[in-house]
Parts: structure tokens; C-alpha cells; sequence
């Protein structure tokens, strides 16, 4: 724990191009840059990406920003938790230099209507976690391009936890050559094994309780296959059955897909992921395993 250092809030554009500026300036060139994007309500699965930057970079800024552009119709963005001092206590304690928690008006002074949008491709996009959030990953690479555009660093850290939006952000900084190094993490997990995740705080008790299930069917799915026991079109069968067989649980999709292509396999293969999102009550979780 670095709790020596002064973690600085920045608000706006302006003071981020200063603080970028000083910093390069004061270090003589000789500087790494790690970057965090977040939503805030920060959890371990969060601070394991800034330990990673904090590891490998010089300084270390994390952004804090719930960008309505990622959020579809009639999803949770103005409930979405923003407790803003206890994520920045959180960054204090981890040494972050630099907490970059804009309002929606700096980030996009315009509004969202007229704004230019990045657009993955459509084979990275339109099923999985797209099919059910239609727009969601124009959002996120959209945010994602304009906050590497403001804060230039050399690396970013992204969860595998969201799989997709991973693939998403490898893909658009290759495509349109943004020097970037982006930085996958491993998901980290609570004791029995449910991702941690910001909206884990939405469950219910008994929903908190049921929600290791799908864990539990990304990994069966992966051990009948890898076993030979099941076919890979057997055992998605089988846990989606496991899955809807949980009272108030409603399966958007199991597949398993090509770690890099997101094409969804067939036949399982050595290297694959199995990919799973759930409903409990109103609670979406995603979470996958990578076979490697
Ligand atoms: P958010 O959901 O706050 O997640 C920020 C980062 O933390 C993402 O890279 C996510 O994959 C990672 N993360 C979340 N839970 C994790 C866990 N249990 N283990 C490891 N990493 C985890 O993802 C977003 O925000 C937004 O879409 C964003 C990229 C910031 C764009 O708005």
C-alpha cells in the first residue's frame, strides 16, 4: 500500500491536460502511464486492475464516470450506485495519482445526440451480451476511444470478468492504431465463486445465495466437455436446464465462442470461452471461463 501519495481529483478536460502535462514534464519523459476506466463502486474485482497498473506503470489514473451512452432503455442508470467518497478512499489507499471523475456536461458538452460514435463490428457485437443490450458496445468503445484520447496512457487495464467489451476495446484500439497497450485481468471471485461485480449489491439474500450457479454451470460446462463425457452441445443444454431450474432465474445465453473472434463454437476446442449472462429477478450477471 502506497498511502503516502495524494490521490488528486480532476473534474474537467482542462484539468486533466494540466495534470497530464506536469506529470510528463516533472518526470523528464521517463514515465508510464497505466490507466483504470471504471464506473465507480469499486469492489477487489476493480482494484486487482489498479494493483496490475500500479505493478507495472509509474503513475496510475483511474476514471469514474457512469456513461449514460452504454446504458440501453429501461436499464439501471440512474440507480447505478455512485458512491463517490468510498471509491476515492479506495483509490487513496491504493496510491492512485489521479481519480478523473468528469460530469456527463464535460464529457459531452454537446449532448449525446449529434455525437460521433465508434461502432465495433457487427460479428463482435450482435449476440452475446449485445443481443440483449442493443447499443451497449457503441457506448462503451465510444467512451472508452474518447477517455484514451484525453488521458493518453500507455496502458489500460480491462477485466476479463466482461469478456466481450475486453474483445471490443483489443479490436478498436488495433483497428483505428490507438497506442495503446490494453492489459487483460483476471476476474476475481468472491469465496463461492460468484464474479464480484457492482451490481452484486442489487441481489437479495436468497438471490445472493442461488447466484454461484453460474459459476458453477460455466465450469461443468467446461469440465464434461473437456472430459469427453458431454458434447459441447450437450452440456450448454444441460446447464441452461441446471440454470432456469432456479426459482426467478432467466438464462439469456451459454455458448461457448472462439477466445478472440467471439464465433461461437460448435464442438468444443482447446482454447475457447464459455460465456454465460443470467437474470435473477432483475439482477443481470454476466461471467465466463477461459479455456486455454
Ligand atoms: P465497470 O463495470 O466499473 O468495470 C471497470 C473494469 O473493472 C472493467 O474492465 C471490468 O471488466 C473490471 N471488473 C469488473 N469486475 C471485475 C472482477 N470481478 N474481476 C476483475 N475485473 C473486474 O466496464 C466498465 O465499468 C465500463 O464499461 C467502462 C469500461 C468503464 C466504460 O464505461
Amino acid at each position: 500500500m502506497k498511502s503516502s501519495i495524494d490521490t488528486k481529483v480532476i473534474e474537467t478536460v482542462a484539468d486533466l491536460r494540466s495534470w497530464r502535462a506536469s506529470v510528463a514534464e516533472s518526470s523528464g519523459g521517463k514515465w508510464m502511464l497505466g490507466f483504470v476506466p471504471t464506473m465507480g463502486a469499486l469492489h477487489q474485482g476493480h482494484m486487482s486492475l489498479v494493483e496490475k497498473a500500479s505493478a507495472e506503470c509509474s503513475h496510475v489514473i483511474v476514471s469514474i464516470f457512469v456513461n449514460p451512452l452504454q446504458f440501453v432503455q429501461g436499464e439501471d442508470f440512474d440507480r447505478y450506485p455512485r458512491p463517490f467518497e468510498k471509491d476515492l478512499q479506495f483509490c487513496r489507499q491504493a496510491g492512485v495519482h489521479a481519480v478523473f471523475h468528469p460530469a456527463a456536461s464535460e464529457m459531452y458538452p454537446h449532448g449525446q445526440a449529434g455525437l460521433t460514435r465508434v461502432i465495433p463490428p457487427a460479428a463482435l457485437i450482435h449476440h452475446l451480451c449485445g443481443a440483449f443490450r442493443p447499443g451497449h458496445f457503441e457506448g462503451v468503445a465510444t467512451v472508452v476511444a474518447k477517455l484514451f484520447g484525453l488521458v493518453q496512457p500507455q496502458r489500460s487495464y480491462f477485466g476479463e470478468k466482461d469478456y466481450q467489451q475486453l474483445v471490443v476495446i483489443q479490436r478498436l484500439v488495433k483497428d483505428l492504431d490507438i497506442p495503446v497497450t490494453v492489459v487483460p485481468a483476471a476476474t476475481l471471485r468472491e469465496h463461492d465463486g460468484l464474479a464480484m461485480s457492482s451490481r452484486n449489491v442489487y441481489l437479495t439474500e436468497d438471490q445472493r445465495k442461488q447466484a454461484p450457479a453460474i459459476y458453477e454451470t460455466l465450469q461443468f460446462v467446461v469440465e464434461k466437455t473437456r472430459s469427453g463425457e458431454l458434447s459441447l452441445h450437450e452440456a450448454l443444454a444441460a446447464g441452461k436446464a441446471k440454470l432456469a431450474s432456479i426459482p426467478g432465474c432467466t438464462v439469456q445465453y451459454l455458448e461457448a465462442c472462439h477466445p478472440e473472434t467471439l464465433e461461437p463454437l460448435a464442438a468444443a476446442a482447446g482454447r475457447m470461452v464459455v460465456l454465460a449472462a443470467a437474470k435473477l429477478g432483475n439482477v443481470r450477471l454476466i461471467d465466463n471461463v477461459i479455456v486455454r
